[in-house]
């Protein structure tokens, strides 16, 4: 059953693109596909808690569409009988993996105890790693979501994205047929306040009847928050740590990586399978093409890939504010002469119509 897992047939280096709550929706990972595909696809974080007691609204972080694959659906929280649940739903909505995010810094996640705070409770990590691995497990072997008890106002979204979606459907449906293993990951940090990637990457591995298929790390404590420098080393010794007890485990590194070219060579100076790349990839989707490097980004460029993105935006999540897109589009105008102004204007655009205009293309 686990040789079909994607984590072991992937070519490697895997490089990814990041997840980033608010930048990495649907829209922009379908932009991100048709510019230069990368490795892997995962979405936004989506809460557990939320999600189990029927806020259905965060079925949108869960859209994907056909040509991202593998997708994986991140989660997070601190319940194991939510993550139970919802790592059942994304089975249920056809997703290749899922991972845990045991690495948001925010206060309102990591103070509850989620996210990052999970590096400071091994004991509740491991039993979230558990019961997650037991819905995986169960929903190959044929539990139902009435069975779980995802509640009746869940159940009835998780149809209407089948209508909305059929190849949701079809994807969980050839998963169950065919027993397909669902693979588990986590993507965390190197440390509480202080970086202890010994123990904690221990603590992840060692998880007693779990096999943690793959661990993200992005090389920052959770009190550096974003600020700093990612540490590499303290990567390629966390790396060295999973690969003694958990050989199969694949490492990706992540941080600080502006170019596919810089990503690359991480990939060999810090000995890791792969890497995430996160902010680099604001305005830059071209970022995930092999030539990247010798890429000249033009105005002309930049602006049809804004337009691109706009319309995408609206034809996937019509039900959200244009405002949105508003930070992606000062991304993109940059660096040619005027795109200043042109930044200005852009931040008063309501539609993709709006800025068609203002690009006069
Ligand atoms: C705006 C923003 C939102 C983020 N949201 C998430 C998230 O939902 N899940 C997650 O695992 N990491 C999240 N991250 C962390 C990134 O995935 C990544 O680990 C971090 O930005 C470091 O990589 P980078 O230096 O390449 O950006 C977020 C980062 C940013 C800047």
């Amino acid at each position: 059953m686990r040789n079909n897992n994607f984590w072991k047939t992937l070519p490697k280096p895997i490089i990814g693109l990041s997840p980033m709550d608010g930048v990495t929706d649907a829209p922009m990972r379908q932009l991100v596909q048709e510019v230069a595909r990368p490795d892997i696809s995962i979405t936004e974080f989506v809460n557990v808690e939320g999600l189990a007691r029927g806020a259905t609204k965060m079925l949108d972080d869960f859209i994907y569409f056909e040509n991202e694959t593998p997708v994986i659906a991140q989660i997070y929280g601190i319940e194991e009988e939510s993550f139970y649940q919802v790592a059942l739903i994304a089975c249920f909505l056809g997703f290749d993996g899922v991972d845990i995010n045991m690495g948001c810094p925010a206060k309102k996640v990591a103070l509850r105890g989620a996210g990052a705070g999970l590096i400071q409770n091994p004991v509740q990590a491991q039993e979230i790693l558990q019961m997650t691995r037991k819905a995986l497990d169960d929903f190959i072997n044929g539990k139902t979501l009435e069975e779980a008890k995802v509640r009746p106002k869940v159940i009835r979204a998780i149809q209407e994205m089948y209508k909305k979606y059929p190849h949701m459907k079809q994807r969980c449906n050839e998963k169950r047929k065919n027993k397909v293993y669902i693979p588990l990951s986590v993507k965390t940090r190197i440390g509480y306040n202080e970086e202890s990637v010994e123990t904690w990457m221990t603590h992840i591995v060692e998880t007693e009847g779990v096999t943690v298929d793959a661990i993200m790390l992005h090389g920052r404590t959770l009190r550096q928050k974003y600020l700093g420098v990612a540490d590499w080393d303290a990567i390629a010794r966390a790396g060295k740590i999973i690969k003694k007890y958990s050989p199969e485990t694949v490492v990706l590194g992540n941080g600080d990586i502006q170019s596919y070219k810089q990503a690359r060579e991480y990939v060999i100076k810090y000995n890791v399978d792969g890497v995430l790349i996160g902010r680099a990839t604001f305005g830059n989707p071209w970022i995930f093409d092999k030539n990247e490097e010798h890429m000249e980004i033009t105005e002309n460029m930049r602006k049809k890939i804004a337009l691109q993105h706009c319309e995408l935006f609206e034809k996937i999540l019509p039900q959200r504010q244009f405002f949105i897109m508003r930070k992606h589009l000062a991304w993109y105008m940059r660096e040619f002469s005027g795109s200043r102004e042109l930044r200005g204007r852009l931040m008063h655009a309501q539609s993709a119509e709006d800025v068609k205009k203002i690009l006069n293309i």
